[in-house]
């Protein structure tokens, strides 16, 4: 590494759970060739099973990745990670950046130029970057397994000497990217799958999977190729037909979310007591709250004899596809930021100016800062980011769908 090359420094994830790393090992040589450096935090790809003699095989150093020009992440940094960052420094990754305890705001104050993954348009020239989908597709495809290994009945037809077995029905509520990998994935396990959204268009790329369609009749198409709030009315009517449908279906695996809104409740209590014994809810809405009145984020619960579990954070079991998937997205994102082996960012250009949540701070700005400490205040007043923008008006994730997916990762 010579003086004058960019760092990027990939670190160990503290969050509890998390075994997913920033950048895997192969991701290492297409950023060398570019001119950059990798400096590894020591054991930052233990989770996922990627020693450090495998980063440095691929031609990164092992060394402190937190003082690297460009830190890449995962999961958003907490308050003590981002004291550990220095005005000029960019960070990459999830920075939940409409959730109010965002580090957004922090990492502002310290000068950090920030580009949040969450933010990045979900247009087609960016979907190698679109590491929602990426993760969402693990979180899909895992919720089905685990609703088999919670489910006392098998999942495909069995023709045996001892009798035979209907197939398990599967209702998927929420057909967004993770909604579609789990309908997709319980059909490979041999089940009778149903989906249901209301965005109407959904319904096609349900069909495409094998799946059958549960018209309810409720249209909430929003910005941007998301769900808009139903109001009360439709969901007074949503909840009572879905009561009704529910009761058939042996799995439920729900997945409905709203941008900035709580989870939509699909799922009453009345639904889950309407349930056979034995049936299954898997609650992948957890973390904005769940989708089922009954789930306990975070908690596998047993209620009226049905098994109701809300993993938080799926992705983080299967560290290593869901690295190796987060890692490409990280790398197309840092090739767009990267000019002749520095960091360059355009932003004229629509991915980068709306991922940038920290206000686009410069790096010659940020050593005048440096030298002079101004506040806070100060700096928030200089111009507006992609984060505040996101918080008055529809942001990039829901203006910027150009073209339906089934199931893009
Ligand atoms: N590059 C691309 O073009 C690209 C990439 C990925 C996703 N997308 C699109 O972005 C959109 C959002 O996908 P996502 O997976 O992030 O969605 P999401 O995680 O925001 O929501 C999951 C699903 O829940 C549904 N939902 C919300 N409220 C509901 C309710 N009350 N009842 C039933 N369902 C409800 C939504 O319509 C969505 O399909 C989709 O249109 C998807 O096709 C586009």
């Amino acid at each position: 590494m010579t003086d004058a090359q960019t760092t990027i420094g990939v670190v160990r994830e503290s969050a509890q759970g998390e075994r997913r790393v920033a950048l895997v090992p192969k991701a290492v040589g297409s950023l060398t060739a570019r001119g950059l450096a990798v400096v590894v935090e020591p054991g930052a790809g233990e989770g996922a099973l990627l020693p450090d003699d495998l980063y440095t095989g691929a031609g990164a150093s092992i060394g402190d990745a937190w003082a690297a020009d460009v830190v890449v992440k995962v999961a958003p940094p907490t308050a003590d990670e981002v004291k550990r960052l220095r005005a000029g420094q960019s960070l990459i990754g999830f920075l939940a950046p409409r959730n109010p305890d965002s580090p957004v705001p922090a990492l502002k104050d310290a000068g950090v130029q920030a580009f949040a993954l969450e933010s990045i348009p979900r247009i087609s020239r960016a979907q190698s970057m679109d590491a929602l989908s990426s993760q969402a597709n693990v979180a899909g495809y895992k919720a089905v397994l685990v609703a088999a290994c919670e489910a006392t009945r098998f999942f495909p037809m069995l023709t045996t000497a001892a009798g035979t077995v209907k197939p398990a029905t599967v209702l998927v509520l929420g057909v967004g990217v993770a909604g579609l990998q789990a309908l997709a994935t319980a059909k490979r396990l041999g089940a009778r799958t149903t989906g249901y959204d209301v965005r109407p268009e959904v319904a096609e790329q349900v069909r495409s999977v094998g799946a059958q369609w549960l018209d309810v009749g409720i249209d909430a198409a929003g910005e941007g190729g998301y769900a808009r709030e139903l109001t009360d009315a439709e969901r007074a009517e949503q909840q009572k037909k879905l009561e009704e449908a529910i009761t058939g279906f042996d799995v439920v695996i729900t997945t409905a979310l709203v941008p900035g809104r709580a989870a939509p409740r699909l799922v009453t209590a009345v639904a889950v007591a309407g349930m056979a014994p034995g049936s299954v809810i898997v609650d992948l809405a957890g973390e904005a709250g769940g989708n089922c009145e009954l789930t306990e984020p975070g908690r596998t619960v047993c209620k009226h004899d049905v098994t109701i579990v809300s993993p938080l954070n799926l992705p983080a079991t299967m560290p290593e596809h869901a690295s190796e998937l987060y890692s490409k997205n990280i790398t197309a994102l840092l090739e767009l930021l990267v000019t002749d082996g520095k960091l360059a960012p355009d932003f004229e250009d629509e991915v980068v100016a709306a991922s940038c949540v920290t206000g686009c701070v410069t790096r010659q700005a940020a050593d005048e800062r440096s030298g002079e400490e101004p506040n806070a205040d100060e700096r928030s007043r200089e111009e507006p980011n992609a984060d505040e923008r996101s918080r008055e008006e529809p942001n990039a994730d829901e203006r910027s769908r150009e073209e339906p997916s089934a199931g893009d990762s």
